[in-house]
């Protein structure tokens, strides 16, 4: 990183500073700026992405250390399929590698890994494939669950809900928050308390719609290849230092 751009110079806070009592239990990210990583060094874009495994990797080990219990990254959305076709196919490529690559090692580290989004046609078989082993491989940890936001959009999983509901005959008096979330695809996972999209983007692009009501949003500058975990604890001290209401006072 050019010790000149923003988010080059990280905080201080470390696993000893941060409060222990008050971590976030899930962290969601949205890992931007891997095509303008490359950019700024002539490089495909593609490059980025690849760049983009051992910030990940990186932030399941902070958030590891940490003890957070989810961690849910924003891999691939609903949109993103309107990339250009040799992104998105190097894209499904790349996402298949790194199951195949990391699955042991998070293994070995007592991570449950887990994918949000639809199992469309659009995502090739071979795919699906890697992701059920990796889901079945790793399914009796529970250090942490990696969740991978795989064709994931908010919307749809509102929209899948709501056709659940319909298929299952819940009469309209029934509809609540509880028969809505219990349809989601990972129900039992609570909320994220913190979300941090890197590259200076200030927004949320279809991720967790319904489950970031309440969230901390924390937003860099660093782009997803640069990040590492230290801009992970640099976030959760931000949100220490926030003070949640959840609408009521404090
Ligand atoms: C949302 O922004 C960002 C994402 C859906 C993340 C995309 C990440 C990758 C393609 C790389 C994955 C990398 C690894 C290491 C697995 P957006 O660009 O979809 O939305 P926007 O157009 O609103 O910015």
């Amino acid at each position: 990183m050019h010790s000149d751009e923003p988010g080059a110079n990280p905080g201080t806070s470390t696993p000893a500073t941060l409060v222990t009592g008050a971590m976030p239990v899930h962290i969601a990210c949205v890992m931007d700026g891997n095509g303008r990583w490359a950019a700024r060094r002539g490089l495909p874009r593609t490059d980025g992405h690849a760049a983009g495994e051992a910030a990940l990797l990186d932030t399941v080990e902070g958030a590891l250390e940490l003890g957070v219990s989810w961690l849910t990254m924003y891999a691939f959305s609903t949109e993103n399929w309107r990339r250009p076709p040799d992104e998105v196919r190097y894209l499904m490529g790349f996402n298949e590698g790194l199951l195949m690559r990391r699955r042991d090692e998070l293994n070995d580290k007592g991570v449950r890994i887990r994918f949000a989004g639809r199992r469309d046609w659009r995502v090739p078989r071979r795919v699906l494939r890697r992701m059920d082993e990796s889901v079945a491989l790793t399914e009796s940890n529970r250090r942490m669950t990696l969740t991978m936001a795989f064709n994931y959009g908010g919307r749809a999983e509102i929209v899948d809900a709501v056709r659940a509901l319909v298929a299952d005959g819940v009469p309209a008096g029934k509809v609540d928050d509880k028969a809505i979330r219990a349809r989601f695809y990972q129900p039992e996972q609570p909320d994220p308390d913190l979300v941090v999209r890197t590259s200076g983007e200030y927004r949320i692009s279809n991720f967790l719609l319904w489950q970031l009501a309440y969230s901390e949003l924390v937003f860099t500058d660093v782009l997803w290849p640069d990040f590492r975990r230290q801009h992970l604890f640099d976030a959760v001290g931000e949100y220490q230092r926030r003070r949640r209401r959840y609408g009521g006072v404090s």
